[in-house]
């Protein structure tokens, strides 16, 4: 199967370049200047040819933090690994990293079956998976080496979430030296959880029942003191530090100046810290619900701050944090008491836009939309080569973008399975128009001819970004 996009705007992170791309089978074989006599003679023994006039094509989006049917909060999140990465191919992300879990009292091993098992069979788009690592002793760590030598290098530890998820300051320094030896990167979510339920049980004491309050106990103060103590005690172990869902201005000052350091320490944002607010949270009736996720949402004036960061690289990384729960059946579990609204956001399919907003916006360029977007993803977690370029060798995953066609983003519209958008009435500009995985098509303008099952686990090497 010969496949040729011609005339579209290709673009990487490190260069654009008017080029059409030969594809056969599932592999990416070459690149070459629109109109050359090389490029001009792919045509002929072609058996499909895209035209992308005035188009971009772009490697496809790596959504590197996700959570599929992911169980939370005595709920489970509503997309499935089907639903879910439909939805994501819908917005031209071809691959996710999704987080498997540890249960406490449980191997990491039986988390990561449990998850393969899930996901086997059910995926549109290539998938690959971090370890939630719940229960840090002697057997986990050594299983840490186990599973990086399988391609699973990556290890989230939560500093929040006391007594279901949450590991010590002793646990996260041993898993920090383990990683530090056997070349996994830590992720880390960072607030200071014990502190935090404080505040909520104070909070619901005073009868401060409503979702704002998720916002208001979980200070931003508590969540720059884990972003430096997590710093603080990965330079103790000597291993690199990956912060996800950064959402606070204080908490990137703190990334700022490790990274001013020369340290191998990196954050991502997400979408809904970059346009949505504290102000969404506080919505009446219960809509601030819909809000809810952690790291909270921030008053407005830290999105310019979360935009400079990713201008400076001080922000690597835009992934979504996917985790959707219906409003009508599944947020509602908070009504009268807001730690019980299941903690999370839909978003997967929507990345690729509102970034190419940021785009039209003038916060970022292209190119570094690319590689916020697809590259450094695909670089962080062992991916880049395969995935995060278009470049010959490189797997067949391409979204032909249109920058000038407008949007609406809207739950009757979107393809994830949850009953409301975070960004109901928003225009975009630009939209996704074709999306190939591995060379098939499975996005061509309305219409959708991807399969559950033909997305392929991809296992990964370790980080290729550190310095
Ligand atoms: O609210 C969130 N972020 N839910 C998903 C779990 C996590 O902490 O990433
Ligand atoms: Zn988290
Ligand atoms: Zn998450
Ligand atoms: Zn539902």
């Amino acid at each position: 199967m010969r496949t040729v996009i011609q005339n579209g705007l290709v673009i990487n992170s490190s260069d654009e370049l008017h080029a059409d791309v030969l594809i056969e089978d599932d592999k990416v074989v070459a690149l070459a200047v629109t109109g050359s006599e090389l490029a001009s003679s792919w045509t002929a023994g072609a058996d499909k040819v895209i035209d992308a006039t005035g188009k971009y094509v772009l490697p496809g989006g790596v959504d590197a933090h996700t959570h599929m049917e992911m169980p939370f909060g005595g709920t489970v999140a509503a997309d499935t690994f089907e639903t879910g990465t439909r939805a994501a191919a819908w917005g031209g992300t071809t691959t996710i990293v999704d987080f498997a879990i540890q249960q406490k009292g449980s191997s990491l091993r039986e988390g990561l079956d449990a998850w393969q098992a899930k996901a086997e069979g059910q995926c549109v788009i290539d998938y690959a998976f971090h370890m939630i690592v719940s229960d840090v002793n002697d057997q986990s760590l050594k299983e840490m080496d186990t599973l990086v030598g399988e391609g699973v290098t990556s290890f989230k530890l939560f500093m929040a979430y006391p007594g279901v998820l949450y590991s010590d300051d002793g646990q996260i320094l041993r898993a920090m030296q383990r990683a530090g030896d056997n070349g996994g990167l830590i992720m880390m979510h960072a607030e200071n959880g014990i502190a935090i339920d404080v505040l909520a049980a104070q909070a619901l004491e005073r009868g401060q029942t409503d979702p704002k309050y998720h916002g208001v106990v979980r200070r931003e103060l508590l969540e720059s003191e884990a972003t430096h103590r997590a710093i603080q005690l990965a330079r103790v172990a000597g291993s690199p530090l990956y912060i996800v869902h950064l959402s606070a201005s204080q908490a990137l000052a703190e990334v700022t100046t490790a990274r001013d350091k020369g340290l191998n320490v990196f954050a991502e944002t997400c979408p809904q810290y970059l346009y949505l607010s504290t102000e969404d949270l506080a919505k009446p009736g219960f809509e601030g619900s819909k809000y809810v996720c952690s790291t909270p949402l921030r008053p407005m004036e830290h999105q310019a701050e979360l935009w400079k960061g990713l201008r400076t690289n001080d922000l690597s990384v835009v992934s979504t944090d996917h985790c959707p729960f219906c409003f009508n059946d599944q947020k509602v579990l908070g009504i009268g008491d807001f730690t019980k609204i299941p903690n999370g956001l839909p978003g997967v399919e929507n990345r690729m836009d509102l970034l190419h907003q940021g785009v039209v916006d003038g916060h970022i360029s292209r190119r570094r939309w690319v590689e916020i977007a697809c590259a450094t993803p695909a670089r962080m977690f062992g991916l880049y080569g395969r995935k995060g370029v278009l470049q010959p060798g490189a797997d067949a995953d391409v979204v032909i973008y249109d920058p000038n066609a407008e949007q609406v983003l809207s739950a009757e519209t979107h393809h994830m399975a949850v009953d409301y958008s975070c960004y109901e009435g928003k225009r975009i500009t630009g939209k996704v128009e074709t999306v190939l995985s591995r060379g098939r098509v499975l996005i061509e303008g309305e219409a959708y001819h991807g399969r559950k099952g033909d997305g392929a686990y991809v296992p990964r090497e370790t980080c290729q970004y550190l310095t």
